[in-house]
């Protein structure tokens, strides 16, 4: 009896996986979070030279290699980035995400990205931990299954590999 609904159970959570993967396949969501379309001039010290444009535009390239289309969304608005990362949930594999400044506040994001079921890859420019000490914790790291700060832009791109290798 409890194998049999065992059984059922295990049947149940296969053909949830079945359907993401066909809904889901090649395509991986990347997201940006506030003031990170002013990348290029705000605070290149910190945060390097490269446009949010040139970041898209490598991790698009970069993911085309292994198969997969990127759907890039910036918003500096909370609201807006819980509604993009729950439309993935349907027609994307992966999420990349630089939440900025929400990673170290926003519960309501972290939750979304708990809801989606999708691994998500967070990424940082900097490094947060040698900085100001709001900056250390965030709420997306106990939702990521990995998490890179302090490579620059080159980060995304270690996401997208492992997001292709994962998926
Ligand atoms: C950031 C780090 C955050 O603390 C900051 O608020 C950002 C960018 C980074 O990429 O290093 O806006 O996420």
């Amino acid at each position: 009896m409890t194998r049999a609904f065992g059984a059922g159970v295990l049947a149940v959570q296969a053909r949830a996986r079945r359907y993401r993967t066909e809904v889901t396949e090649r395509r991986l969501l990347l997201v940006n979070g506030p003031n990170l379309n002013l990348l290029g001039t705000r605070q290149p010290e910190i945060y390097g030279s490269t446009t949010l444009a040139d970041i898209e535009k490598s991790v698009t390239a970069l993911a085309a290699e292994f198969g997969f289309e990127v759907r890039a969304v910036q918003s500096n608005h909370e609201g807006a980035l819980v509604d993009a990362i729950q439309a993935a949930r349907t027609d994307c594999a992966g999420i990349i995400i630089n939440p900025a400044a929400y990673s170290h506040t926003s519960v309501a994001i972290a939750d979304a990205l708990t809801s989606v079921e999708l691994p998500v890859a967070e990424v940082h420019l900097s490094n947060i931990h040698r900085r100001e000490e709001f900056r250390h914790h965030s709420y997306v790291s106990a939702v990521a299954e990995m998490v890179i700060c302090g490579a620059g832009a080159a980060g995304y791109e270690y996401a997208v590999r492992y997001l292709v290798g994962r998926v």
